[in-house]
Parts: structure tokens; sequence; C-alpha cells
């Protein structure tokens, strides 16, 4: 059973990944949400990380605010994949229950501290913001967390808000770059693999078949949200971005890939928030990222069913 916090923007795939991770208490121990800027600005994603607890009956859950704004530059959202609440498609509920007191990054912090080294695994579902930041703060927390599992960049795949990166990396490059820098064990969740999870018609109706009122609202969400990418590039349906990291957590034979060395590109406006990913070994460059390239996406589709019908 992994202890994990998840770190997150909220957004339907994140809604997704968190219900997920909720219907898992076998296998996953949710040590509180964390939200951050990015999807769309703080306030909204810390309220549907709320909404998405509330929709699992799990308000006992702690959700935490963090950074308003990457470390640097001005935020950018995406209110042109995910809708203006960032949640749109289900009509759920205000939340009741309250934020959590505290900052995100100092329940990160104290999380890690005050568990034994080696047993947290941080699990980020958007821009990187609060994670470096509570490295940048308390270097002696990187050594404690037992892996990092992340939603962002992309390689063959390239970028999804440039043509070079992806959305979660490009909207804090230099947070992405502190925590690839970090040393603690990551496994990066890219586009390569989570285009290749699609929500395509029938999966869609599985969901809705279940008949409750999660399964419903996830098909809701990712009606909602493949709008963009039906419309936009004619694709089977909306790829399920962060719900790859719960899956992983729980089926890690699911998905394969490589020990690679990945940076972060910071400079170059051109490529900005690319990640630079070794896959050929063509440098001399440490690895210090498990990049998954490939999923068994039937076999992830059969999980997530399974998991929600639980809820
Ligand atoms: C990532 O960006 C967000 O829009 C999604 O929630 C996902 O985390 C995909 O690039
Ligand atoms: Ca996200």
């Amino acid at each position: 059973r992994r202890k994990i916090i998840i770190d997150t923007d909220p957004g339907q795939d994140d809604a997704v990944a968190i219900l997920m991770a909720l219907a898992s208490p076998d296998d996953i121990d949710l040590l509180g949400i964390t939200a951050v800027a990015g999807n769309v600005p703080l306030p909204l994603t810390a309220k549907n990380a709320r909404m998405v607890c509330e929709l699992a009956g799990r308000t006992d859950i702690a959700v935490f605010a963090g950074c308003d704004a990457p470390l640097t530059r001005k935020l950018v959202t995406a209110e042109h994949v995910h809708g203006k609440t960032g949640l749109d498609g289900p009509a759920l509920p205000d939340p009741v229950m309250p934020m959590a007191p505290g900052h995100a990054v100092d329940f990160i912090i104290d999380t890690l501290r005050a568990h034994d080294p080696g047993t947290v695994t941080l699990c980020p579902l958007g821009p990187l913001t609060n994670i470096a930041t509570a490295f940048r703060r308390a270097p002696d927390i990187v050594p404690r967390v037992q892996e990092i599992v992340l939603m962002g960049g992309a390689y063959f795949e390239v970028g999804n808000i440039t043509p070079a990166a992806e959305f979660n990396i490009y909207v804090d490059p230099e947070a992405a770059d502190i925590v690839f820098k970090s040393g603690a064990p990551i496994v990066v969740m890219p586009l390569d693999v989570t285009h290749k999870v699609l929500v395509t018609r029938p999966r869609n109706d599985a969901f809705r078949a279940l008949g409750t009122k999660v399964g419903t609202a996830v098909a809701e969400m990712t009606d909602f949200f493949e709008r963009f990418d039906r419309e936009k590039y004619g694709s089977d349906g909306a790829p399920l971005h962060d719900p790859c990291v719960t899956a992983y957590l729980i089926r890690p034979d699911l998905f394969s890939g490589r020990h690679v060395n990945v940076e972060i590109e910071t400079g170059s406006d051109l490529t900005l928030g690319m990640t630079v990913a070794d896959w050929w070994g063509v440098t001399d460059r440490p690895p210090n990222a498990t990049f998954i390239g490939d999923v068994d996406a039937d076999g992830f589709f059969a999980l997530l069913t399974e998991r929600l019908s639980r809820l």
C-alpha cells in the first residue's frame, strides 16, 4: 500500500486520477491533495479538488491550496481544453468541505519529514511549482521521497501547448528543472503514453453503464474533455493523461519505458519547457528518470472502470 500525495490542477483528467486513487484504498493510502495553479487559476483548482472528493463521498481528505503562480513566469492556463471552470462537463455541486488549513508546500514538507524515509510517493499531475518550492525550501526532504510519479513532458509526441512542449512542464519549466535535477527517483508519464489511452465511445459508454453518480460524472467529464481532441485532431477520444499516474501505482506491469537522462529546456523561447530525453543513450549524461513509452490501453481501461465501479 503506497502512501502518496497527489499534487494537482483539476482538470477533468486530474479528477479521474483522483477518483481512481480514492477507489483503491488497498493499494493507495492518499495522505492529502495539494492544489496548484495550472489548467485554471488556483482558486478553481482548489475548489475542483474538493468537488471531486465530495463526488466520491470523501470529505475527510485534506485538500491544501498551494502556489498560485509559477516560480518566475506568468501563469498560462488551459481553459480551451478544460472549460471555464477547469471541470466543465458534469453539473457538480459547489463543495461544502473547507480547505485544509496551511499551505500545500508546508504540508508536503511536513509529511515527508513525519514519515519514514522512502515511504511517501509524490504524484504531480500539474505544473511542478509546489514540489519545486518544497524541495528548494527544505532540501532535506528530497532523499526522503520514495518516488515521484508525474504526468508531464513528451518525446516522440512532442508538444501540446507549443510545438516542443507539454503543458505541465511548459507552464513552469524552472520548477520542472529543479525537480528533474533533484536526484529523487522519477517516473514520467509523457504524452507518448497518455496519447495511447483514449476514451473511445465504447470506453465512455462503459463509465456511464456503471449507473452510479461517479460513473455518470466521469462519462460527462470525458465527453467534455474529448471535444477538444475530436474537433481539432479528429482523434478517437480524449487522452486520459493524469490517470496514467494512478494506474502506474496500482499496476506498473501495464507500462513500459526506459531509464534515461531527461533535461528541461529553460532558456530558448522556441523550445521552452521541452523535455529533452536521451532515449537512445547518445550522451553520457546520467539517467535521472524512467520515461514511460508504452501502455496496455485495454488493461488500463479495464482497471480504471473496475476501480470506478467501487465508488
Ligand atoms: C496535462 O495538462 C493538463 O491540461 C492535463 O490535466 C494534464 O495534466 C496534459 O498535457
Ligand atoms: Ca493535470
